[in-house]
């Protein structure tokens, strides 16, 4: 095993997570980071005394930013905008991509919404159809959509994992027929990068998209998008002044510019904070500090666990090689998953209820008690619903 495959031993003091509560749900929010809170109050304070802000904050948190997410996905910094949702950054995609009547847009079954409502909208707007994969019992989700990938498809839409039940796509193998097909690609990756590897050179997709707040460890309001160095001339949404040339110059901002900042920079949202996109920095070299892969064996040793021991008690989840390698869609059946989900919560056991799937998304800051008390809790609640 190389160093950085080493496992990670419980990060909980890194974190501010008391002791009786087992927080399982990264793939809902991420406990913050004592240093990324600690960067948040210095920024808050000097937003307190305005004086305090020099023209530098308006642009260094996001270069830094831009530089620290890039490596994360095998980019060069200028490939990132720093925006504002994921939902702002499928926007910009679907608005910059070719789509005739007629043509297909591909999307999974039970996908997030921010990546399901702008495709109906486009598909509505230029008489295109939405087609919804699903995996079935003979197929796994990769051969589903692969098998749906023909020359009449436009736009293909997708995570790397579904974020109901971790179901993995293999997103080479698609990358490379929605070449062939000449199909675009476009994919959010908020529920699987900072925890899986991803390069866009291999992939190559057209844009991807990635909220900072969840298992990028940062805060809130805070999104990446990146854009492939061919799709780096196309209409923003906005037209901030930030985004133009010369707009550091304050005193000039007046003398109207034509051209955008280079490379991505020009689909920035509005508004960049110095506050929350510092914390998002902050997150990412955590990140990198720890590494990727040291992170990814960490967390499905948890997983893997959990897995064995819902089996167990006679609940299923994806098999492992179908599923991503931190978020464990628990399938619920016939059972009430609302009571259920409560009475963990009752137990401050913090999972999440996903469709018919309890989802469970632990990461380095969870130790061996949180997994037992989950698997207790679970135990205990199942008899009671019985
Ligand atoms: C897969 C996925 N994408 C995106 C988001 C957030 O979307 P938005 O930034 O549009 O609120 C979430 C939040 O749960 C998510 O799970």
């Amino acid at each position: 095993m190389n160093k950085e495959n080493k496992l990670i031993p419980c990060q909980r003091e890194l974190f501010d997570i008391p002791d009786e509560v087992s927080y399982l749900n990264c793939a809902y929010s991420s406990p913050m980071l004592k240093s990324v809170a600690r960067i948040g109050a210095k920024h808050l304070s000097k937003s307190a005394q305005p004086w305090r802000i020099k023209t530098s904050d308006f642009f260094e948190p996001a270069e830094l930013a831009r530089v620290e997410f890039s490596r994360l996905i095998d980019a060069d910094p200028g490939d990132i905008a720093v925006i504002s949702s994921v939902s702002y950054g499928l926007s910009v995609a679907a608005q910059n991509l070719r789509l005739q009547a007629k043509q297909k847009i591909i999307v999974l079954h039970d996908q997030f919404p921010s990546n399901v409502y702008i495709w109906q909208e486009l598909a509505q707007q230029r008489d295109a159809i939405i087609v919804t994969v699903n995996r079935s019992p003979t197929s796994d989700l990769t051969t589903a959509v692969l098998a749906q990938l023909t020359t009449d498809v436009g736009i293909v839409a997708l995570p790397q994992a579904r974020w109901t039940d971790g179901a993995l796509l293999d997103l080479e193998t698609i990358g490379r027929r929605c070449r062939e097909i000449g199909a675009s690609l476009v994919l959010d990756l908020t529920q699987t990068l900072g925890v899986m590897p991803f390069s866009v050179q291999r992939i190559k997709p057209d844009f991807v998209i990635c909220a900072a707040y969840k298992w990028l460890l940062g805060s809130y309001g805070v999104t990446f998008l990146y854009a492939r160095k061919d799709r780096q001339n196309g209409n923003p949404i906005e037209h901030s002044w930030i985004n133009r040339r010369n707009s550091e110059n304050f005193s000039e901002l007046t003398q109207y510019q034509s051209n955008f900042k280079d490379g991505a920079r020009r689909y920035d949202s509005g508004e960049p904070s110095h506050l929350t996109i510092s914390m998002a920095v902050e997150g990412l070299q955590q990140i990198h500090r720890w590494s990727i892969p040291a992170i990814v064996a960490s967390i499905a040793v948890k997983t893997r666990m959990i897995a064995t021991e819902v089996e167990q008690v006679g609940m299923n989840s994806l098999p492992e090689a179908e599923r991503s390698p931190h978020i464990l869609g628990v399938y619920i059946g016939d059972c009430d998953g609302e009571r259920l989900h409560r009475i963990l919560a009752d137990n401050q056991v913090f999972v999440s209820l996903r469709g018919q799937f309890l989802r469970i998304s632990p990461h380095v800051y969870n130790d061996e008690r949180d997994l037992e008390r989950l698997l207790n809790t679970m135990i205990k609640g199942l008899e009671t619903l019985k």
